[in-house]
């Protein structure tokens, strides 16, 4: 089972990625936490050079490759054979990140992403994607205090740097790919309590694993 999680900064990713994994293993699956950018070694130094905040002349299509890159050692290197040794795989942001990001709010447009993830990545989809959906302005504010009070490295801000307009598009990106997919998507309301959004997602894993155990059992030999 591959499960994604996407939202704009601020959206609490980091804090339900920790519930997912605690409500999977409780469930008695062996899981993988992960992220993008980073999840390996290279991973984290390519992150480096995405996030500093004083890399603002980045050219678009060098971010996109540099994402691109991030991703094929992650799925090769990690996620792949997580999931082929049976492993639940749970990653904090895919490729539904850089369509609203490089997509949407850069204006490279899906395209593009499409025909490059198709030439040098394996293809490989979400069972799940949850999406934490948020407002910019509260979500930026949420952000903002994050590294004021330390727990956020300020110098790896370039994204929180940006203008609200961008990421009102990145949130439009989003929803656009979840209207287009509502099978994948579930659409979690951020603005809610922590506990609120952590039930909700329960409840949605609840009901993905019943399916799986009907599924199981209905293949059992009798
Ligand atoms: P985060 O790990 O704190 O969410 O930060 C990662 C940042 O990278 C975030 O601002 C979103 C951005 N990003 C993209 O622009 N494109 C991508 O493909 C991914 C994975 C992340």
């Amino acid at each position: 089972m591959f499960i994604t999680i996407e939202g704009i900064e601020g959206s609490g990713k980091s804090t339900q990625i920790g519930n997912i994994a605690g409500y999977l293993r409780e469930a008695g699956l062996e899981c993988l936490i992960t992220r993008e950018p980073g999840g390996t070694g290279i991973g984290e130094k390519i992150r480096t050079i995405l996030l500093n905040r004083d890399h603002h002349m980045l050219d678009p299509m060098a971010e996109l490759l540099l994402y691109t890159a991030d991703r094929a050692q992650h799925i090769r290197e990690k996620i792949l054979p997580a999931l082929q040794s049976g492993m639940a795989v749970v990653c904090d942001r895919f490729i539904d990140s850089t369509i609203a990001y490089q997509g949407a709010a850069r204006g490279i447009g899906p395209q593009t992403i499409h025909e490059l993830s198709r030439l040098v990545l394996p293809d490989l989809r979400p069972d799940v994607t949850f999406l934490l959906d948020l407002s910019p302005e509260v979500g930026l504010l949420r952000a903002w205090k994050e590294i004021e009070s330390g727990n956020r490295d300020g110098g790896q801000s370039r994204f929180e740097r940006e203008k609200i307009r961008f990421h009102e598009t990145v949130r439009e990106g989003y929803l656009a790919l979840a209207a287009a997919e509502p099978e994948r998507f579930r659409i979690i309301d951020a603005a809610d309590p922590p506990e609120r959004v952590r039930d909700a997602i329960f409840s949605v894993l609840r009901e993905r694993l019943t399916v799986r155990e009907d599924l199981f059992h209905r293949n059992m030999p009798t």
